[in-house]
């Protein structure tokens, strides 16, 4: 949705030490939990910045590194797909800079990519020890489904990530909006997705096989902004 083609195709087309973007976002998000709590002791942060261990490398900088590439490397290939991209370098006004752009994909691969993957990973744990969810789900019951993995397993639950407008108004895009204000503005996409990807995947595949009765979901989730999620291993079958 994003640059036009499959997640990370053109980087996993590239040298073999560069990491998973997935990896790399959870991790990121991961870091960012650990500076935001660095910040209470006076100084820490400062010297975290300037003594960068690996794993902050290959977190935040690389999240960052993977979203310019993939931003200078959409204009070159030849699509008709309407992402997010063609919207923005469709866009009227003066031209937006690379790094301008980059960091809104930074942006949007950190809020986009991985909540939808921890609902479904989170969903399908669930609706596996729930068979009557499951058949119910076939039944026109999707959205309840939805509603209900939404509560019982919230992908970005922390309340640090609120986006209010300040009191006293604000401008946004031409448009004036008032104090307080409080909008996702991605919820109906992230309906959309999360609707479509379970709907499909539980009408072409069977669950086979699954490591459900090692792990128990809610034990074995630590919760940051994100989750650290246990090993999901399941064998889908496409149905005949
Ligand atoms: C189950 C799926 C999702 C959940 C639960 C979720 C949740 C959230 C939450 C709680 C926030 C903070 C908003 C606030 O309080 O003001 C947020 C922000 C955001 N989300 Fe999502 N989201 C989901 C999917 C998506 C998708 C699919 C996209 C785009 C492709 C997206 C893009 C964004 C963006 C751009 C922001 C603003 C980030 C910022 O202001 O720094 N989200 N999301």
């Amino acid at each position: 949705m994003s640059f036009g083609d499959s997640f990370e195709e053109r980087v996993e087309e590239q040298a073999e030490h560069r990491y998973h973007w997935a990896d790399v976002i959870v991790n990121t998000t991961y870091m960012n939990d650990v500076m935001r709590a660095v910040c209470v002791i006076p100084g820490l942060f400062t010297f975290l910045e300037w003594y960068k261990t690996e794993h902050m490398k290959k977190t935040l900088y690389r999240h960052a590194e993977y979203a310019t590439e993939h931003t200078e490397a959409r204009p070159k290939i030849n699509t008709k797909r309407k992402d997010f991209m063609c919207h923005i370098l469709a866009s009227k006004g003066p031209p937006a800079t690379n790094k301008e752009v980059a960091s809104h994909f930074n942006v949007i691969m950190m809020a986009g990519a991985v909540t939808i993957a921890t609902f479904l990973a989170g969903v399908t744990y669930y609706l596996s020890h729930n068979k009557s969810a499951l058949e119910l789900m076939g039944c026109e019951y999707l959205t309840a489904v939805v509603e209900e993995g939404l509560r019982m397993y919230p992908p970005a639950g922390a309340r640090h990530l609120s986006r209010i407008v300040s009191p006293g108004d604000c401008e946004i895009d031409g448009e004036w909006i008032p104090g307080g204000t409080r909008v996702l503005v991605h919820q109906c996409l992230a309906y959309l997705e999360m609707r479509m990807v379970l709907a499909k995947l539980f009408w072409h595949y069977d669950l086979v096989w699954f490591n459900s009765d090692e792990i128990d979901w809610d034990r074995d989730s630590k919760g940051y902004t994100l989750w650290e999620k246990p090993a999901l291993r399941a064998t889908l079958r496409r149905v005949e």
